[in-house]
């Protein structure tokens, strides 16, 4: 383990959850998508938060980290609130919500993960850069370091999102979709790294849309849709009640996909 990271491990207070969110509630133009949101996460967990399109994922992630206003409720990061903590908590904005024309190169946006550990003005230093060129390795993007971000595809800036919030060596990973439009093999490696940060004692947040491959990959899930529907370790909360309220209708589709990845599994595990 480096220097920093037993740094990291000391400086963590026990007792306090990583991160608790409570009474949350968002209105956008008075008409709320958040009602009342009540939640705290474990050390070294792995979330999926799943929910449909609109259910407001996106919005309870920024509101959490209070990038957006929100009518009432509050976070906070190892019982603290979030203004003192916030350089503990890496974001990861949706890949849509980006300028991706905006001109910058790949090395530049993951230097930016090490800002909250740069006094005001400072630039990066050898050891920052150092950092950042790590983080690009293990996320396979080392040969990309100068490329401008508009010429990049979908799932190499993925991979550069990651790199940046690797770079920020944070105690808690907010991830709006780093999944989504990713080939398997940039799946692999960002799954890796995600339970690498988990198995590190990191809390890992993850907007989530492929329902098949949550059983497999995280340990616990939220499934909002306006409300909290539930919050807990997968075995508990992924069931086809909780589904049936999250998604409605549209839960026959989904329990038969879930049944059959099962039975896909099983063949698998059979065959090998
Ligand atoms: N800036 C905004 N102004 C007004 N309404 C908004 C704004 N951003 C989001 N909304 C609305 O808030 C609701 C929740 O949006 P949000 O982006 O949080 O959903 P989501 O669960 O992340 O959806 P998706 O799966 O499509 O990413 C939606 O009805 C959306 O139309
Ligand atoms: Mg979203």
């Amino acid at each position: 383990m480096s220097k920093e990271q037993t740094e990291n491990k000391t400086s963590v207070p026990s007792g306090s959850p990583p991160i608790e969110v409570h009474d949350l509630t968002v209105a956008y133009d008075q008409k709320p998508v958040l009602w009342d949101i009540d939640f705290e996460l474990p050390k070294a967990s792995l979330t999926a938060i799943v929910g449909p399109n609109g259910a407001g994922k996106s919005t309870l992630i920024k509101a959490a980290m209070g990038l957006i206003e929100a009518s009432s409720g509050y976070t906070l990061i190892y019982g603290k609130p979030l203004d003192k903590q916030r350089n503990r908590v890496a974001y990861v904005p949706q890949r849509e919500s980006v300028d991706w024309n905006f001109p910058i190169s790949v090395m530049d946006v993951v230097l930016m993960g090490r800002y909250p550990h740069l006094r005001l003005f400072q630039r990066p230093s050898r050891r920052d850069k150092e950092i950042a060129i790590k983080a690009l390795t293990e996320t396979g993007m080392d040969a990309y370091q100068k490329r401008q971000i508009s010429q990049l595809s979908g799932g190499q800036q993925q991979r550069v999102f990651l790199a940046r919030a690797l770079a920020q060596d944070a105690d808690i990973y907010l991830m709006d979709e780093p999944l989504a439009g990713v080939d398997a093999a940039t799946e692999d490696v960002i799954f890796n790294k995600l339970k690498e940060l988990r198995d590190r004692g990191k809390t890992v947040v993850v907007v989530h849309h492929d329902l098949q491959s949550v059983p497999e990959n995280f340990d616990r899930t939220m499934l909002l849709n306006l409300r909290m529907i539930a919050c807990g370790p997968v075995s508990e909360v992924f069931t086809d009640d909780n589904l049936q309220k999250t998604y409605g209708g549209r839960l026959n589709i989904l329990s038969q996909m879930i049944e059959e990845s099962r039975q896909q599994r099983f063949v698998r595990e059979t065959d090998s």
